[in-house]
């Protein structure tokens, strides 16, 4: 009888250890192995729509096409900090959050807009850049367009799934048509099916200053609201130790002036090799 009790004393102080063990696991940070998983992996897949110039676009390179660009620039700087490689998923931007909460990519590096609907499914770092908005015409149309009531026979492009095309919905009075690359988009101004394209600052200057004989950026003013103002890498939720790596990254680039000079680099690219198809 003695010895019975004996072994059951054991068994449930086994028990007891084995449960505290497990619970320990279960509430500590140790759990959260994204920054690991990608050292192990030896890779940091980033993904982006390279539609984007000068922030994300494709050029050929010595007969190879590669996609570089400002995040691109950014992107590789992260990857080295970690110790690893970058590899580029090039997709349409309306197909990269479901990529990355569906473990098809580590983060998300496309000009994306930290905004209050989006952090409902994915966390974002802190911004790296801020933008306005502007319709983006044909040149001919340089003047064609200054109030909101210009608009009122336009068709409006638009990126699906962007923030843009919110503002053409909410501030021009056309026919809002959506599409997935901004380089079709442009591609049906210039053909005439399109009137203008809602672009961010950066982008519309980039057309505007490579191409100053077809596109011009309309008298009409755009607002953007202060949710649509901020760009930011974006991760998934449960992996706050990646992220902290990545703003890592981010705040010491903005501290030695690295964010300015890779932008400024991303446009001496887009100057010597263009973009490729
Ligand atoms: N900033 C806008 C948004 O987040 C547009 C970003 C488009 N990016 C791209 N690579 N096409 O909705």
């Amino acid at each position: 009888m003695k010895k019975w009790i004996k072994k059951s004393w054991l068994v449930a102080m086994g028990l007891v250890m084995v449960l505290s063990v497990g619970l320990a696991g279960c509430g500590s940070k140790d759990q959260d192995t994204s920054l690991q998983k990608v050292k192990d992996k030896g890779t940091l897949v980033v993904g982006t729509s390279a539609d984007y110039a000068p922030f994300e676009f494709p050029i050929v390179k010595n007969g190879k096409k590669q996609i570089t660009g400002y995040d691109i620039l950014i992107a590789k700087q992260i990857a080295k900090d970690m110790g690893v490689k970058l590899k580029i998923e090039n997709t349409e931007f309306s197909s990269l959050i479901s990529d990355l909460k569906g473990d098809k990519i580590d983060l998300i590096l496309s000009g994306m807009t930290d905004t209050p609907a989006r952090e409902k499914q994915v966390a974002f770092s802190k911004s790296y850049y801020t933008v306005n908005n502007y319709l983006l015409v044909r040149k001919a149309d340089a003047n064609k367009f200054n109030t909101k009531a210009d608009t009122k026979d336009a068709q409006i492009g638009a990126q699906q799934a962007s923030t843009q095309e919110d503002i053409a919905k909410a501030q021009t009075s056309g026919n809002v048509v959506t599409e997935g690359l901004v380089t079709s988009l442009t591609t049906e101004l210039q053909a005439g099916k399109l009137d203008g394209v809602v672009v961010e600052s950066e982008i519309a200057d980039n057309y505007v200053k490579n191409y100053p004989d077809k596109y011009a950026k309309a008298k009409l003013q755009l607002k953007t609201p202060k949710a649509d103002q901020h760009l930011s890498a974006a991760g998934r939720k449960g992996d706050k130790k990646l992220m902290k790596q990545v703003n890592k990254t981010i705040t010491k680039m903005q501290k030695n002036g690295q964010m300015d000079k890779v932008l400024q680099q991303a446009q001496d690219i887009q100057a010597k090799y263009g973009t490729a198809k």
